[in-house]
C-alpha cells in the first residue's frame, strides 16, 4: 500500500494543446456550419461538397465576423456579412463585390487538421501537423450508441477526476449509483482496489469496478459486453468544458449510428454539481488549500499524467506498467 501525503501539491495544469480533441458528434455536422471553442479558440465546422469535415478559425478573414453565422453550398462556406466564400483548405475562392476579370488574392483562413471516426469529428489543436490518429474506440461498430454532450462551468481535468474517483460515488449519486445503494444497506466500506499506469494513462480495478484514462481526456467506465460509458472532457473556455458522453447500447451488424440525446443523464447532472461548485471555490481561493488522503491517489496520478504529457516527458514518467494498490 503506497500513502500520498495529505496535503499533496497543487499540480493541475491545463490539457495538452498538441492533441486531437472532440469537435462535434458526426451527427451534428449537417448542412450549416457548426461554431465550437477549444481550448479558447473560435473554430467553424463545415462539410464540402463531398461530405468531408473541415475546421477554420472561425473569423473572416475580411472584416471578421464569425463565418459560423454563414451558410455552406457547395462545399464552401460564406460568410454572412459580404459573401466571401472560403474552402475546406481556408483559401478565398470567390468575393461578390470584385469584377469578374478581378482575382481573388486574399491570405487563407486559419485551418485545424480533422479527422472522422467512430461517431465523432476530430480536431487537432496543436501547433503543426498532427502526431498520430485519435484514438480509436474499441469496438465501435459492433455496438449502438447513445450520445450527447453537457456543458460544465469547470476546468476538464475536474470532470477527469471525478470519473476516476471511486469513492465519491456513494455520496454523489443518491438514489444512482449501485454504490450508493450498498452504502446505504451496509455503510460505506472503503474498498481496495488497483491503479495502474502506462505510457497512455492509468487503469483502474477493483471487484465490479473498471475506469480507464487515455490522454488527454478520455475517461471509460465499464468494459465489457454489458456496460460501457465513454467520455471526453474537451476544455473550452478558462473553467469550462463540454463533456461529451457516449453510452454503450446493444451489440448491432449495422453500420454504428449514434443516437443523439439532448437530455442531461442525472448522475452526470449530480456530478456538474459538485464539479462547479469546487470549481467555484478554486476560482475565488486558488488552490493551495487542497489536502488529499490516500483515496486520492487516481485523481493525483492523472493530474501527474497529464502535467508530464503537456511536458513531453510521458514516456519518462511512466516507461511501463506500474500497478499499486490504495484504499478508496
Ligand atoms: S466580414 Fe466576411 S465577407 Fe466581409
Ligand atoms: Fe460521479
Amino acid at each position: 500500500m503506497t500513502a500520498t501525503p495529505t496535503n499533496a501539491p497543487a499540480d493541475r495544469v491545463p490539457l495538452p494543446q498538441q492533441a486531437w480533441y472532440v469537435g462535434a458528434a458526426s451527427s451534428r455536422l449537417a448542412d450549416a456550419p457548426l461554431a465550437i471553442v477549444i481550448h479558447g479558440q473560435a473554430i467553424v465546422l463545415f462539410r464540402d461538397s463531398a461530405g468531408r469535415a473541415h475546421a477554420l478559425h472561425d473569423r473572416c478573414p475580411h472584416r471578421g465576423v464569425a463565418l459560423s453565422l454563414g451558410t455552406v453550398s457547395e462545399g464552401l462556406i460564406a460568410c454572412a456579412y459580404h459573401g466571401w466564400r472560403f474552402d475546406g483548405m481556408g483559401r478565398c475562392r470567390h468575393i461578390p463585390s470584385l469584377r469578374s476579370e478581378q482575382p481573388v488574392k486574399t491570405a487563407p483562413a486559419r485551418t485545424y487538421p480533422t479527422a472522422e471516426r467512430d461517431g465523432y469529428v476530430w480536431v487537432w489543436t496543436g501547433q503543426g501537423a498532427p502526431t498520430g490518429q485519435p484514438l480509436p474506440i474499441e469496438g465501435f461498430d459492433r455496438y449502438t450508441w447513445l450520445q450527447g454532450a453537457t456543458a460544465l462551468a469547470c476546468e476538464a481535468i475536474m470532470p477527469i477526476e471525478n470519473n476516476l474517483d471511486i469513492c465519491h460515488a456513494a455520496f454523489t449519486h443518491p438514489h444512482m449509483h449501485p454504490q450508493w445503494f450498498r452504502a446505504q444497506a451496509a455503510g460505506f466500506q472503503p474498498t481496495r482496489y488497483e491503479l495502474a499506469t502506462d505510457p497512455g494513462g492509468l487503469t483502474v480495478s477493483a471487484p465490479g469496478t473498471l475506469l480507464r484514462f487515455d490522454l488527454p481526456d478520455r475517461v471509460t467506465v465499464g468494459g465489457s459486453e454489458a456496460f460501457r460509458l465513454i467520455l471526453h472532457h474537451v476544455p473550452t473556455m478558462p473553467g469550462r468544458c463540454l463533456q461529451h458522453w457516449l453510452l454503450q447500447r446493444e451489440p448491432t451488424h449495422e453500420p454504428a449510428a449514434p443516437i443523439w440525446s439532448d437530455k442531461e443523464p442525472e448522475i452526470l447532472a449530480q456530478d456538474r454539481r459538485v464539479l462547479e461548485s469546487a470549481q467555484r471555490a478554486y476560482a475565488q481561493e486558488g488552490d493551495a488549500f487542497e489536502q488529499s488522503v490516500e483515496a486520492d491517489a487516481t485523481t493525483l496520478a492523472a493530474r501527474r499524467a497529464v502535467r508530464l504529457a503537456v511536458q513531453g516527458r510521458i514516456a519518462e514518467a511512466f516507461p511501463g506498467n506500474r500497478s499499486l494498490c490504495v484504499l478508496s
